[in-house]
């Protein structure tokens, strides 16, 4: 699995706007477009391209289009804050949905909406910006990876590393891309320091 942790002191200044418990829900989910921007740009460096010729107003030249379909996938709800980012940035994207709810006492997901468009070659961003104990990223992955993706990226603002090392060992073909790795769970598998409750903040909830 690639790990990838963003280190632009853009993402850095965000993130800790993020983490402050003082930043109210409209400042909260313009920060989180903003990082989540910052993330998709690092998430596609490698997306395939292939030669597109261009006329400028001088002369004809050559230049480069993408050349594999991008597909967004963001966990309802927390994800639902980072798409706008992807699909401001990638206007052609297709979109499907998967929502998953962690249980208060087990911490485990459990799937409760589930709308994905043909994701088959397909490179795949799944957003979801809290990776925790793991159970939804990999949960997602199992379903996104049964239809045959080229790849698959999580695009995550916090992780924690009882989740990364669940998703190295479940999904060795994904890519991550987070702006923070953390210290460890708490006994409510909150992440610490983490940013609190994603979906609850983003929200107002
Ligand atoms: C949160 C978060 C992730 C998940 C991470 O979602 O948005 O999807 O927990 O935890 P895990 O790695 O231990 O599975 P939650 O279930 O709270 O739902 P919400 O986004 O609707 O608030
Ligand atoms: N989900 C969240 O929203 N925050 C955490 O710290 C862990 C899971």
């Amino acid at each position: 699995m690639a790990l990838t942790i963003v280190d632009h002191p853009l993402a850095g200044t965000m993130l800790t706007a993020l983490r402050d418990e003082a930043t109210p829900p409209p400042l909260f989910r313009l920060l989180t477009k903003r990082l989540s921007l910052v993330l998709a740009v690092e998430a596609t460096r490698g997306i395939p391209t292939a030669t597109r010729t261009v006329t400028t107003p001088l002369a004809e030249t050559q230049g480069i289009a993408f050349a594999a379909p991008l597909v967004a996938v963001p966990i309802l709800r927390a994800g639902l804050g980072m798409l706008e980012a992807v699909t401001e940035l990638f206007p052609e994207v297709a979109v499907g949905y998967l929502g998953l709810e962690r249980d208060h006492a087990t911490f485990q997901p459990s799937t409760y909406y589930s709308k994905l468009p043909d994701i088959g070659g397909s490179y795949v961003l799944l957003l979801d910006p809290m990776l925790a104990t793991g159970g939804s990223a990999a949960a997602a992955c199992a379903s996104l990876y049964g239809a045959g993706p080229a790849r698959v990226t999580l695009l995550s603002v916090v992780a924690a590393p009882e989740g990364i090392r669940r998703l190295e060992e479940e999904h060795p073909s994904l890519d991550v891309v987070t702006a923070a790795v953390d210290e460890r769970l708490n006994d409510q598998a909150y992440i610490v320091p983490g940013l609190g409750d994603f979906g609850d903040r983003l929200f107002g909830t």
